[in-house]
Protein backbone atom coordinates (compact mmCIF):
# COMPACT_ATOMS: atom_id res chain seq x y z
CA UNK A 1 0.00 0.00 0.00
CA UNK A 2 2.75 2.49 0.83
CA UNK A 3 4.83 1.72 -1.94
CA UNK A 4 1.64 2.48 -4.34
CA UNK A 5 0.98 5.73 -3.01
CA UNK A 6 4.57 6.59 -3.20
CA UNK A 7 4.79 5.09 -7.08
CA UNK A 8 1.34 7.50 -7.82
CA UNK A 9 2.82 10.47 -6.24
CA UNK A 10 5.84 9.95 -8.60
CA UNK A 11 4.10 9.93 -11.32
CA UNK A 12 1.88 12.71 -9.90
CA UNK A 13 4.94 14.90 -10.39
CA UNK A 14 6.69 13.46 -13.03
CA UNK A 15 3.09 14.22 -14.98
CA UNK A 16 2.73 17.80 -13.60
CA UNK A 17 6.42 18.36 -13.47
CA UNK A 18 6.39 19.27 -9.91
CA UNK A 19 10.02 19.22 -8.86
CA UNK A 20 11.06 16.15 -6.71
CA UNK A 21 13.71 14.08 -5.39
CA UNK A 22 13.56 11.03 -8.30
CA UNK A 23 14.50 7.74 -7.23
CA UNK A 24 18.07 7.91 -7.44
CA UNK A 25 18.88 10.63 -4.78
CA UNK A 26 16.12 9.48 -2.08
CA UNK A 27 17.62 6.04 -2.16
CA UNK A 28 20.94 8.42 -0.75
CA UNK A 29 18.63 10.31 1.42
CA UNK A 30 16.98 6.98 2.71
CA UNK A 31 20.48 5.47 3.23
CA UNK A 32 21.06 8.92 5.33
CA UNK A 33 18.16 8.39 7.53
CA UNK A 34 19.13 4.86 7.68
CA UNK A 35 22.47 5.50 9.15
CA UNK A 36 21.63 8.30 11.49
CA UNK A 37 18.49 6.80 12.88
CA UNK A 38 17.06 10.36 13.97
CA UNK A 39 14.85 11.16 16.27
CA UNK A 40 13.54 14.71 14.54
CA UNK A 41 13.94 15.50 11.00
CA UNK A 42 13.21 18.47 9.48
CA UNK A 43 12.58 18.88 6.12
CA UNK A 44 12.37 22.64 3.90
CA UNK A 45 10.39 22.14 0.88
CA UNK A 46 7.54 19.22 1.16
CA UNK A 47 6.01 19.99 -2.13
CA UNK A 48 3.26 17.11 -2.40
CA UNK A 49 5.49 14.84 -0.11
CA UNK A 50 7.70 12.41 -2.50
CA UNK A 51 11.08 12.74 -0.38
CA UNK A 52 8.67 12.95 2.56
CA UNK A 53 7.38 9.48 2.00
CA UNK A 54 11.04 8.34 1.54
CA UNK A 55 11.99 9.55 4.92
CA UNK A 56 8.79 8.30 6.16
CA UNK A 57 8.86 4.81 5.12
CA UNK A 58 12.39 4.68 6.67
CA UNK A 59 11.54 5.92 10.12
CA UNK A 60 8.64 3.61 9.80
CA UNK A 61 11.20 0.40 9.61
CA UNK A 62 13.27 1.66 12.16
CA UNK A 63 10.44 2.30 14.20
CA UNK A 64 10.83 5.36 15.93
CA UNK A 65 11.59 9.01 14.79
CA UNK A 66 9.22 12.17 13.81
CA UNK A 67 9.31 14.10 10.66
CA UNK A 68 8.49 18.54 10.58
CA UNK A 69 8.03 19.24 6.90
CA UNK A 70 7.59 22.99 5.74
CA UNK A 71 6.12 24.25 2.48
CA UNK A 72 4.71 27.63 1.91
CA UNK A 73 2.49 26.43 -0.89
CA UNK A 74 -0.81 25.91 0.52
CA UNK A 75 -1.70 23.70 -2.45
CA UNK A 76 0.96 21.48 -1.98
CA UNK A 77 1.11 21.15 1.70
CA UNK A 78 -2.52 20.01 1.72
CA UNK A 79 -1.82 17.37 -0.99
CA UNK A 80 1.08 16.21 0.81
CA UNK A 81 -0.90 16.02 3.77
CA UNK A 82 -3.60 14.07 1.64
CA UNK A 83 -0.52 11.82 0.69
CA UNK A 84 0.73 10.93 3.64
CA UNK A 85 -2.93 10.27 5.09
CA UNK A 86 -3.76 7.75 2.08
CA UNK A 87 0.39 6.28 3.20
CA UNK A 88 -1.01 5.53 6.54
CA UNK A 89 1.88 7.94 8.20
CA UNK A 90 0.42 11.00 9.24
CA UNK A 91 0.95 10.38 13.03
CA UNK A 92 4.55 10.10 11.93
CA UNK A 93 4.61 13.56 10.65
CA UNK A 94 4.03 17.33 11.09
CA UNK A 95 3.29 19.45 8.02
CA UNK A 96 3.63 23.30 8.44
CA UNK A 97 3.09 25.82 5.93
CA UNK A 98 4.71 29.01 6.00
CA UNK A 99 8.61 30.33 5.14
CA UNK A 100 10.98 27.77 6.12
CA UNK A 101 13.61 29.99 7.37
CA UNK A 102 10.64 31.55 9.53
CA UNK A 103 8.81 28.18 10.91
CA UNK A 104 12.15 26.79 11.63
CA UNK A 105 12.95 29.94 14.26
CA UNK A 106 9.68 28.18 15.88
CA UNK A 107 10.60 24.58 16.71
CA UNK A 108 11.97 24.54 19.99
CA UNK A 109 13.39 20.63 20.06
CA UNK A 110 16.47 19.21 19.42
CA UNK A 111 16.62 18.13 15.64
CA UNK A 112 19.07 15.50 14.76
CA UNK A 113 18.81 15.87 10.51
CA UNK A 114 17.90 18.92 8.62
CA UNK A 115 17.17 18.21 4.67
CA UNK A 116 16.95 21.24 2.42
CA UNK A 117 15.28 21.03 -0.88
CA UNK A 118 13.30 24.50 -1.01
CA UNK A 119 14.58 27.72 -2.55
CA UNK A 120 17.91 27.54 -3.20
CA UNK A 121 19.35 30.76 -1.60
CA UNK A 122 17.28 30.06 1.34
CA UNK A 123 19.38 27.14 2.95
CA UNK A 124 21.47 29.23 4.40
CA UNK A 125 18.63 30.94 6.07
CA UNK A 126 17.42 27.94 6.99
CA UNK A 127 20.46 26.52 8.51
CA UNK A 128 20.80 29.30 10.52
CA UNK A 129 17.55 29.49 11.87
CA UNK A 130 18.02 26.07 13.34
CA UNK A 131 21.58 25.91 13.98
CA UNK A 132 21.08 26.29 18.04
CA UNK A 133 18.95 23.11 18.03
CA UNK A 134 21.05 21.31 16.23
CA UNK A 135 22.33 17.52 17.93
CA UNK A 136 25.92 16.89 18.21
CA UNK A 137 26.35 15.26 15.82
CA UNK A 138 23.59 16.35 13.42
CA UNK A 139 22.96 15.06 9.58
CA UNK A 140 22.56 17.99 6.75
CA UNK A 141 21.64 16.47 3.64
CA UNK A 142 21.58 19.50 0.80
CA UNK A 143 20.05 18.61 -2.67
CA UNK A 144 20.59 20.36 -5.71
CA UNK A 145 24.16 21.61 -4.94
CA UNK A 146 24.82 21.64 -8.62
CA UNK A 147 23.52 25.26 -8.29
CA UNK A 148 26.53 25.94 -6.25
CA UNK A 149 26.08 29.75 -7.17
CA UNK A 150 22.57 30.10 -5.43
CA UNK A 151 23.62 28.68 -2.57
CA UNK A 152 27.61 29.58 -2.02
CA UNK A 153 27.15 31.11 1.65
CA UNK A 154 25.98 27.70 3.03
CA UNK A 155 28.55 25.32 0.90
CA UNK A 156 31.31 27.69 2.05
CA UNK A 157 29.92 27.36 5.71
CA UNK A 158 29.49 23.77 5.64
CA UNK A 159 32.61 22.76 3.67
CA UNK A 160 34.71 24.67 5.75
CA UNK A 161 33.60 23.87 9.36
CA UNK A 162 32.34 20.04 8.91
CA UNK A 163 32.41 17.13 7.25
CA UNK A 164 31.19 17.47 4.18
CA UNK A 165 30.57 15.05 1.33
CA UNK A 166 29.47 15.48 -2.24
CA UNK A 167 27.36 13.29 -3.96
CA UNK A 168 27.14 13.41 -7.79
CA UNK A 169 23.73 12.22 -10.04
CA UNK A 170 23.70 12.01 -13.88
CA UNK A 171 19.87 14.06 -14.94
CA UNK A 172 18.40 14.24 -17.96
CA UNK A 173 17.09 18.52 -18.92
CA UNK A 174 13.54 18.18 -19.40
CA UNK A 175 12.70 19.46 -23.38
CA UNK A 176 10.66 22.97 -22.38
CA UNK A 177 8.90 22.09 -25.43
CA UNK A 178 7.45 19.19 -23.91
CA UNK A 179 9.26 16.85 -26.41
CA UNK A 180 10.74 13.46 -25.50
CA UNK A 181 14.24 13.84 -26.92
CA UNK A 182 15.55 14.69 -23.15
CA UNK A 183 18.55 16.97 -24.56
CA UNK A 184 22.39 16.81 -23.03
CA UNK A 185 22.74 15.10 -19.33
CA UNK A 186 23.01 17.84 -16.59
CA UNK A 187 25.09 16.74 -13.61
CA UNK A 188 23.37 17.47 -9.89
CA UNK A 189 24.46 16.68 -6.58
CA UNK A 190 23.10 16.41 -2.80
CA UNK A 191 25.81 17.50 0.14
CA UNK A 192 25.62 15.00 3.39
CA UNK A 193 27.31 16.69 5.93
CA UNK A 194 27.86 16.16 9.64
CA UNK A 195 27.63 18.51 11.69
CA UNK A 196 29.19 19.00 15.10
CA UNK A 197 29.82 21.67 18.04
C1 LIG B 1 12.30 20.95 -5.15
S1 LIG B 1 10.71 21.17 -4.45
C2 LIG B 1 10.70 20.05 -3.10
C3 LIG B 1 10.64 18.63 -3.54
C4 LIG B 1 10.39 17.66 -2.41
N1 LIG B 1 11.39 17.77 -1.37
C5 LIG B 1 10.39 16.26 -2.97
O1 LIG B 1 11.47 15.73 -3.27
O2 LIG B 1 9.28 15.72 -3.14
C6 LIG B 1 10.87 22.71 -3.63
C7 LIG B 1 9.65 23.07 -2.81
O3 LIG B 1 10.03 24.11 -1.90
C8 LIG B 1 8.96 25.01 -1.78
N2 LIG B 1 9.52 26.27 -1.28
C9 LIG B 1 10.10 27.27 -1.99
N3 LIG B 1 10.51 28.25 -1.18
C10 LIG B 1 10.19 27.87 0.08
C11 LIG B 1 10.35 28.46 1.36
N4 LIG B 1 10.93 29.65 1.50
N5 LIG B 1 9.91 27.79 2.44
C12 LIG B 1 9.31 26.58 2.30
N6 LIG B 1 9.13 25.96 1.12
C13 LIG B 1 9.56 26.60 0.02
C14 LIG B 1 8.36 25.07 -3.17
O4 LIG B 1 7.03 25.54 -3.13
C15 LIG B 1 8.50 23.62 -3.63
O5 LIG B 1 7.33 22.88 -3.34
Amino acid sequence: MFDNVLNEVEEQCRAERIPMLGPQKAKLLAGCVEKAKPSLIVECGTAIGYSGLWILRELKKIGAGRLITVEIEEDNAQRARANFEKAGVSDLVDSRIGDASEVLKTIEEPVDFLFLDNNKDGYFACYKAIESRLTNPATIVADNVGRADQMADYLDHVRSNYESETHWFESWRRRRDGGNNPGPPRRDGMEVTIYKH
